[in-house]
């Protein structure tokens, strides 16, 4: 099995359970006999949660399995992901109900109703349309969190176009590249975002990364900071100028349920981005019935937050699909967590009545870095469920997260899933579970996970290996753009003879038979919740005039759970390896890729391990990043390589 981070050890030995109590049981969405219902017949267990939906023509097959890994869900239904996220709440009579409560990080503020949100999205259709946009066509949005990028993805959906959103965050080269992969016509963005109390640019990012590039026909800009910026004659349009006059009124028309509803690229093993492509209606199923159950909303009584971006998966199911399908009111906060003091979203809390909070461990630790007194400040008293995402939460942080932010009372759910799994598939459910410290715990009813060996054998109890999905699921990835031997490769080739999908992540049974995630078995670093992978940032840095080689590893972080430790030979007669010099690699990376892919620490160094076939092994690279005693070295091709690395850091050259 694979090499495991000395950090998760104390998953391991972790045994305290958390049973659900009796009130919290009696009023619970979910319970316990689901596993069963969804066990005796799936697929009806899953045709029975797409009745939640509406759908303008039903269904005739549930699943289509025939041409795996390719999943057809809800085969001959028809339904518009827009109509259902937004028009059958207001049609439903609860068009006054505010869908956002708004919250930009300078303090000022908007509660957008169903109504108002159905207007909005209407609008965004109709000027969408006069532009040409019709269905598949591809809509690349690079924003902050301000309610046009939720009204855009919606009308995106409304008429059948598939959005591709891009993390604000990334930079111009990332963005062109996730443009052309696409063939993006439009592109969305604003003039400018605050981030930490400062107005940032984002037009002129926008405008470096598409010089040049031939899909796009029209930039739409929403106004956001007032900043001045450039605008291209005849490419440009302001959003307030093209949206705000449209008509309010827009008919959705229903599209097949595996009619494409977005893409989102994420990071894989090697340096390029892979396009995950989600569809409608099983897609928009899962969405729902995780948010209900795992969370256990309730329409109208509760107020939800999850503090995700909506460049991130985590965003698209649990900020724009999963709640606005089930008429959630949700805070949608613009800013950073410290700005401008670090009791910010306690306070937001506070104001709102919060009474669902989903955020990562990363966060969860930064938190109690700031110290308790912060979160004890505020009435904290709303909130009775807690959610955590993107990483295994370490015990410490969820005993500290239960104690501080949910009273030792809310349950917390812990809840693993990817990019590509399109929603939650691993939680345990609040009200039936007992839940643990650490663990992940079970496939949600209708879902199902195992943990195998090397050979696909389903290992025991106790028993480690790799997490495969056996089954398929509503929600799952339909394809990577463009790319179908990627897909088969990455994911379906691992364990071919079962059949499997291959997560990627190394897991647990502990001795109940719940699931321990353990992290990345790949290539893929883990920093605050993002997937970056090792090669690209590898890529980047080769860029770089000064250097010759690199190999980068994630090493155990404290607070970011993996931080990006670079190990790099810099060209014979290129400057010396100083402190410049590695700054100014640092940076590089962060244009390249954007600040979040930015090395933790950049090491140069004279050699690099390699085996006699020529791969680096990291496994080593990450004993030195980890200050640990380096493993195992026999399988390198040359073995004193270590020693030289070794003591090269230790007399600083
Ligand atoms: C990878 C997926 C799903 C939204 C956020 C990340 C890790 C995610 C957990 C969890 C342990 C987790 C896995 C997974 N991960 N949630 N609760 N416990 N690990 O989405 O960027 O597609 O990354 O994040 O390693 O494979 P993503």
């Amino acid at each position: 099995m694979t090499e495991q981070s000395p950090a998760l050890d104390n998953l391991l030995t972790e045994s305290r359970t958390f049973p659900p109590s009796e009130t919290f049981s009696a009023q619970a969405n979910a319970t316990a006999d689901f596993y069963a219902e969804a066990d005796a017949d799936r697929e009806a267990f899953w045709a029975k949660q797409a009745e939640r939906l509406h759908w303008d023509t039903k269904w005739s097959q549930v699943l289509d399995w025939t041409n795996a890994p390719f999943a057809k869900w809800f085969v001959g239904g028809k339904l518009n992901v827009a109509y259902n996220c937004v028009d059958r709440h207001v049609a439903d009579g609860h068009g006054e109900q505010v869908a956002i409560h708004w919250v930009g990080e300078p303090g000022d503020n908007r509660d957008i109703t169903y109504a108002q949100l159905k207007d909005e999205v209407s609008k965004a259709a109709n000027a969408f349309e006069s532009l040409g946009i019709t269905s598949g066509d591809r809509v690349a949005i690079q924003m902050p969190m301000v309610p046009e990028a939720i009204f855009a993805m919606l009308a995106c959906a409304r008429i059948g176009a598939v959005h591709s959103v891009v993390f604000g965050g990334f930079s111009p080269t990332a963005l062109r590249s996730r443009v052309d992969d696409q063939a993006a016509k439009i592109v969305i963005t604003t003039d400018g975002q605050y981030r930490r109390g400062k107005a940032a640019p984002m037009k002129v990012n926008v405008d470096e990364a598409l010089e040049g590039a031939e899909s796009v026909e029209k930039v739409i800009v929403v106004r956001r900071t007032g900043d001045e910026v450039p605008i291209t004659e005849g490419r440009d349009l302001w959003w307030h100028e093209l949206v705000d006059g449209q008509s309010a009124e827009h008919a959705p028309q229903a599209f097949d349920s595996e009619h494409p509803l977005f893409i989102l690229y994420t990071s894989g093993t090697t340096g390029k981005p892979k396009g995950i492509l989600h569809t409608s209606g099983g897609y928009l199923t899962q969405a729902a019935y995780t948010h209900h159950n795992v969370f256990d909303h309730k329409a109208g009584e509760d107020v939800y937050w999850c503090t995700a971006d909506i460049g991130w998966i985590t965003g698209h199911t649990y900020i724009v699909y999963g709640p606005l399908a089930n008429r959630t009111t949700q805070v949608v906060y613009e800013g950073t967590p410290n700005t401008p003091h670090e009791g910010r979203h306690w306070e937001i809390v506070q104001q709102h009545k919060v009474s669902i909070y989903y955020t990562a461990p990363t966060l969860i630790r930064t938190f109690m870095k700031w110290g308790n007194e912060i979160p004890q400040k505020y009435d904290l008293s709303s909130l009775r469920v807690l959610g955590s995402v993107g990483e295994p939460i370490n015990p410490e942080a969820w005993i500290w997260y239960r104690e501080n932010v949910g009273a030792n009372s809310a349950p917390i759910v812990d809840t693993w899933w990817q990019t590509e799994t399109g929603a939650i598939m691993i939680s345990p459910l609040p009200g039936v579970t007992a839940t643990k410290p650490g663990s992940a715990q079970k496939a949600l009813p209708g879902i199902s996970a195992k943990v195998v060996d090397d050979q696909g054998v389903e290992v025991g109890k106790g028993g480690g290996g790799y997490l495969v999905l056996d089954k398929p699921w509503p929600g799952m990835l339909r394809g990577i753009w463009g790319d179908e031997e990627r897909f088969r490769e990455t994911y379906w080739s691992r364990f071919a003879d079962q059949g499997y999908y291959f997560a990627g992540d190394g897991a647990k049974y502990d001795a109940d038979g719940d699931i321990w995630l353990l992290g990345r078995v790949d290539d893929v670093m883990n920093v605050s919740g993002h997937r970056i992978s090792t090669t690209e940032v590898e890529s980047a840095l080769v860029s770089h005039p000064t250097v010759a080689e690199a190999a980068v590893v994630g090493a155990t972080d404290p607070t970011t759970g993996q931080g990006i430790v670079a190990f790099v030979i810099l060209r014979g007669n290129a400057v010396d390896g100083g402190e410049e010099a590695v700054q100014e690699l640092r940076d590089h990376v962060a244009k390249e890729i954007g600040p979040i892919a930015k090395p933790r620490q950049i090491l140069v160094v004279q050699e690099l391990p390699k085996t006699r076939s020529g791969k680096i092994m990291r496994r080593l690279l990450r004993d030195v990043a980890e200050n640990r005693q380096v493993g195992d070295v026999t399988t390198l091709a040359d073995s004193s390589v270590m020693d030289l690395i070794s003591s090269g850091l230790k007399s600083g050259k």
